[in-house]
């Protein structure tokens, strides 16, 4: 598959006794919103933070645009164009929208502390751009009115769509989202729907999407990852989830929307 951006490779997470991830393997390609579902304890949230650091996985490898990331640290995972959000929100409340999203650039730039005390010319130069690409991703988001207001002020939709809007400012090119839309209406979930389709159309960003809405990931996904127990039990198009017997009976008897 040429086309492969993130490549897991038979990917174990141990927890002394608990199994969180049994040789899963899947690929993400490049420009596509692949989703992974999966009831609760499936091992969703585990995989995420195999691939994005936060936990080192038992065995396995993650490939990402050719290099292997498995042993890498998240600020180097980071800097390799993985971007996340986290399932609970992660904003800084005495912060602006601008603020957060400023501060989420910093973390990606290469002004030391001293240098950044001293306001060199290189310091101002990164701010300028800071400030512009701000303004640009809150334009591209439609979400300009919101620039000044602090996080507690916003809908917890809202809220949603400026993390989203971190991720963006830190150059991804592959944005993970942890069940984005739990707890938000309807009417929110659309407009972030299609808020991810237009940074994958406009931008060619891809995304791995864990959503526990059925609908939407059925609408959104190009390509689905199904986990049980640990273990990949199917992989395919939203139409052949749909009708895949496994995973009929994984969810039987759960509330896929329980949470
Ligand atoms: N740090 C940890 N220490 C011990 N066990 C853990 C740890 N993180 C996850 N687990 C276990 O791994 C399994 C998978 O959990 P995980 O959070 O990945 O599931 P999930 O699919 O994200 O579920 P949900 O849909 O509820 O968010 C669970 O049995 C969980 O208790
Ligand atoms: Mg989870």
């Amino acid at each position: 598959m040429s086309d492969a951006l993130l490549q897991v490779q038979n990917l174990d997470m141990r927890f002394g006794g608990i199994v969180a991830l049994r040789d899963v393997s899947f690929a993400a390609r490049r420009g596509q919103v692949t989703s992974v579902i999966g009831p609760n304890g499936a091992g969703k949230t585990t995989l995420i933070n195999c691939i994005t650091g936060m936990y080192r996985a038992t065995s396995g490898n993650i490939l990402y645009a050719g290099s292997d990331l498995a042993r890498q640290s998240p600020h180097a995972i980071a800097r390799a164009g993985i971007a996340r959000t986290f399932q609970n929100i992660a904003l800084f409340d005495g912060l602006t929208i601008a603020d957060n999203l400023k501060l989420a650039r910093y973390q990606h730039g290469t002004t030391g502390l001293l240098e950044g005390a001293l306001r060199t010319p290189r310091v101002r130069r990164e701010e300028a751009e800071a400030d512009r690409r701000v303004e640009e991703t809150l334009a591209f988001l439609g979400l300009s009115d919101i620039a000044g207001n602090t996080p507690s002020e916003l809908s917890y939709g809202t809220q949603k769509q400026v993390e989203f809007a971190r991720a963006l400012m830190q150059d991804a090119t592959m944005i993970l989202l942890d069940e984005p839309m739990a707890g938000m209406s309807r009417a929110e979930k659309t407009r972030f729907v299609d808020l991810i389709l237009r940074v994958r159309d406009s931008l060619g960003v891809s995304f791995l999407l864990v959503e526990h809405d059925m609908p939407v990931v059925m609408g959104v996904s190009d390509h689905i990852v199904v986990l049980d127990f640990g273990s990949k039990i199917a992989e395919g198009l939203p139409a052949e989830i749909r009708e895949n017997e496994a995973v009929i009976a994984a969810y039987l008897g759960t509330d896929a929307e329980a949470h």
